[in-house]
């Protein structure tokens, strides 16, 4: 279950972030990246985070803690940016966050940092299973932190949500971006890491992150048919995508064999 803290201090914003995430602190005296609300991207991005995220986790794949983040008016009211400002009025109420990881750096090939073949083969599957196409080399959001990797930034994740009569279409893609993914190279059990998801994820496994979605983020834009029709088209999804995980395990082990 994801913990609820209070934002107590606006500390700095990371400007590489589209949405324009920032280090807050909270009541826990932890630092955190608040993913607002009110960003450009909107709710579902926070959705997005959420889900993907506890799947990641749920695969054993390191993300940094989640949290759900409260924002009052107060915080950051003197900001000097009338962009922060604005942001952060249009995202009073719950937000979501993240652990921050002080000295992380970001994941780099070019710097020789490699990955051991179990971990990049699961982030493979990981990623064409939620249809994350923001793991590339130009965009890794991959921390290295501690000597270990962390999953961050899946607000991109589950687009189908963004056209839901792609549901059934998305449900079944190949996803032919994981050609693109950073960690193919090394991503060398691939067919293992969807065994072990198999064995990992199921319906109970998705049932208990849905439910922990915010209602309102889940209907901001209206959608008909609720909060629950909304999860239960997310099950669909997630149910349907894991019985088809042949096509895209397919895809990721022919993209790796031209790669290599
Ligand atoms: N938990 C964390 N600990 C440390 N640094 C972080 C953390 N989360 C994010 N960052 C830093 O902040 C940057 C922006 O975060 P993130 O990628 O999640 O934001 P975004 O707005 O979704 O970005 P994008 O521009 O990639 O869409 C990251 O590239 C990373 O450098
Ligand atoms: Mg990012």
């Amino acid at each position: 279950m994801l913990r609820t803290v209070q934002a107590t201090r606006y500390v700095t914003p990371l400007r590489e972030g589209g949405s324009l995430p920032a280090i807050v602190e909270a009541d826990d005296l932890g630092l955190y990246v608040v993913k607002f609300r009110g960003a450009g991207q909107g709710p579902l991005a926070l959705v997005a985070e959420l889900i993907a995220g506890e799947i990641g986790r749920a695969l054993g794949l390191n993300v940094p803690e989640l949290v759900f983040i409260e924002v009052d008016g107060g915080l950051g009211r003197n900001d000097p940016d009338y962009e922060i400002r604005q942001l952060l009025q249009a995202s009073t109420g719950r937000n979501l966050a993240l652990d921050y990881l002080p000295g992380s750096t970001m994941f780099d090939p070019a710097a020789r940092d490699k990955a051991p073949a179990d971990l990049a083969s699961m982030a493979v599957w990981f990623d064409a299973f939620v249809t994350n196409i923001d793991r590339t080399a130009s965009n890794p959001n991959l921390l290295l932190w501690h000597k270990a990797l962390y999953f961050i930034d899946h607000g991109a994740a589950l687009y189908f949500h963004h056209n839901w009569q792609s549901l059934d279409q998305m449900t079944e893609s190949a996803f032919p971006a994981v050609r693109k993914h950073l960690l193919l190279p090394w991503a060398s059990r691939i067919e293992q890491a969807d065994a072990e998801a198999k064995r990992k994820l199921n319906e109970q496994v998705f049932v208990e992150i849905l439910d922990q979605v915010p209602d309102a983020w889940l209907t901001a834009n209206g959608e008909d048919g609720g909060a629950d029709a909304r999860r239960s088209g997310y099950l669909r999804f997630l149910t349907g995508r894991l019985a088809a995980s042949a096509s895209f395990t397919e895809e990721a082990l022919r993209a790796r064999s031209e790669l290599v």
